[in-house]
């Protein structure tokens, strides 16, 4: 199957993108040399929506040198990257997938991965099962699992498996505490500010900054701006996560009242118009709005440019300005999308070799047992395979229970 990306000629700067960080991805580095040795994928198709940059690229590789055949497109219209894709291309794995595309070319683009009839998939936010349970149904049956990336994704595999459904079985690898703990804490923390950064070239210190949500990216963007010197302010609608924050130092109120004070605002909620006009209204002048959620729902997009008497260029093209009837002018970041990955190159390195380690290594569960359909998590021998690689990577050892310790804690 050909590959359909934008530039060929783009490879050697993907190639060296990939380069940099295959060395160090020391998880996915232990799990090479047994694909290579072993080829334990060997006769399986596997069919793979994540964003689409360097990280992801060792995995789709990674899989493939595991003897399987592989397609993958991004998970998200702004987050391939156009380099990472044409050097992908060239290493073996079926790509379709192009920066900037709209609606209609994304869904096409998910199409032709599909087209590759998989036995496997790593979806990030659902975007492949939403298919499979769509217009691609019939080829649900040939699907002996996946393996789902994100909380919206596993959100909403819930939901179809509440609802009797879901037609094969799904690993929710985000619950995984290899995973939620470092990738949506750390990892987002410090990629959301990355974005935000390189793309504002504006300081965070003495500013406020307002995080709505405090799940695990929530709390993780929350005390990244606070180590950047910002006074935050968390806004939620769970009453223990609002405890949570306050505890940790946070300010905490509802939207509605953060609107005047923010500088930045940062939607990590998971659910949609948690920023919209009742909040445009009162915003105040010159704040940036920024979404870190899976979708372009959290920002009310459509409320805002309704609103705006005027739409005013920003720096770069991922800053557009909107100016209000009350003569405030709001800045939104990368189209309320995901700003880490469609301004950023995503969460850091060393952080996705262990969500994409927790991955490869769900796909071999699948194959390794039955399963009916149904959402299921990590195993906890996998999640502790990659805590334990990661620490023997980093050169460092940890103590064992002696005999009589693990006695101890057995016994009533
Ligand atoms: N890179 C690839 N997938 C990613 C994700 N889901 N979040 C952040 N960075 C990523």
């Amino acid at each position: 199957m050909k590959s359909t990306v934008k530039d060929l000629a783009l490879a050697p700067a993907g190639h060296a993108k990939i380069e940099w960080v295959t060395g160090r991805m020391p998880v996915l580095a232990q799990i090479r040399q047994r694909y290579l040795a072993n080829r334990p994928l060997a006769g399986q198709r596997i069919a793979i929506s994540l964003h689409l940059e360097a990280k992801t690229a060792v995995l789709a590789e990674l899989l493939h040198q595991g003897g399987a055949e592989v397609a993958i497109t991004s998970s998200n219209p702004l987050t391939a990257q156009d380099d990472v894709a044409a050097a992908l291309s060239e290493r073996g794995v079926i790509v379709h997938a192009r920066c900037g595309v709209d609606a209609a070319t994304f869904e096409q683009l998910h199409q032709k991965v599909l087209d590759l009839e998989p036995t496997l998939l790593i979806d990030d936010g659902g975007e492949l099962t939403e298919r499979l349970h769509g217009n691609r149904h019939p080829l649900a049956k040939g699907v002996r699992g996946g393996a789902e990336e994100t909380t919206t994704g596993v959100t909403r595999l819930r939901a179809l498996a509440a609802s009797g459904r879901l037609r094969y079985p799904m690993i929710a690898v985000n619950d995984a505490d290899m995973k939620h703990l470092f990738d949506n804490r750390y990892g987002t923390g410090q990629s959301t500010w990355d974005g935000i950064m390189r793309t504002t070239n504006l300081v965070v210190a003495g500013k406020v900054v307002v995080v709505a949500g405090y799940g695990w990216c929530g709390k993780g963007v929350a005390e990244r701006a606070r180590g950047l010197g910002a006074e935050v302010i968390v806004t939620e609608v769970d009453p223990v996560r609002a405890n949570e924050a306050l505890m940790d130092g946070h300010r905490v109120m509802p939207m509605l009242a953060a609107a005047p004070h923010g500088d930045f605002f940062v939607t990590v909620t998971g659910n949609r118009s948690v920023i919209t006009t009742r909040h445009f209204e009162r915003i105040k002048d010159g704040a940036i709005l920024a979404n870190a959620g899976h979708f372009d729902v959290e920002v009310d997009v459509q409320a805002l440019a309704g609103l705006a008497v005027q739409e005013i260029p920003g720096r770069n093209p991922l800053v557009k300005g909107y100016r209000l009837p009350s003569g405030q002018t709001v800045w939104l970041l990368a189209e309320g999308r995901l700003v880490n990955l469609a301004a950023g190159d995503g969460h850091p390195t060393e952080i996705m070799d262990l969500t994409f380690g927790l991955q490869a290594r769900a796909l071999e569960d699948l194959l390794a047992r039955e399963r009916a359909p149904g959402v299921y998590p990590v195993p906890a021998e996998v999640d502790r395979w990659v805590a334990q690689t990661r620490l023997q990577a980093l050169g460092l050892g940890i103590d064992q229970l002696t005999a009589e310790q693990a006695a101890y804690l057995s016994a009533f």
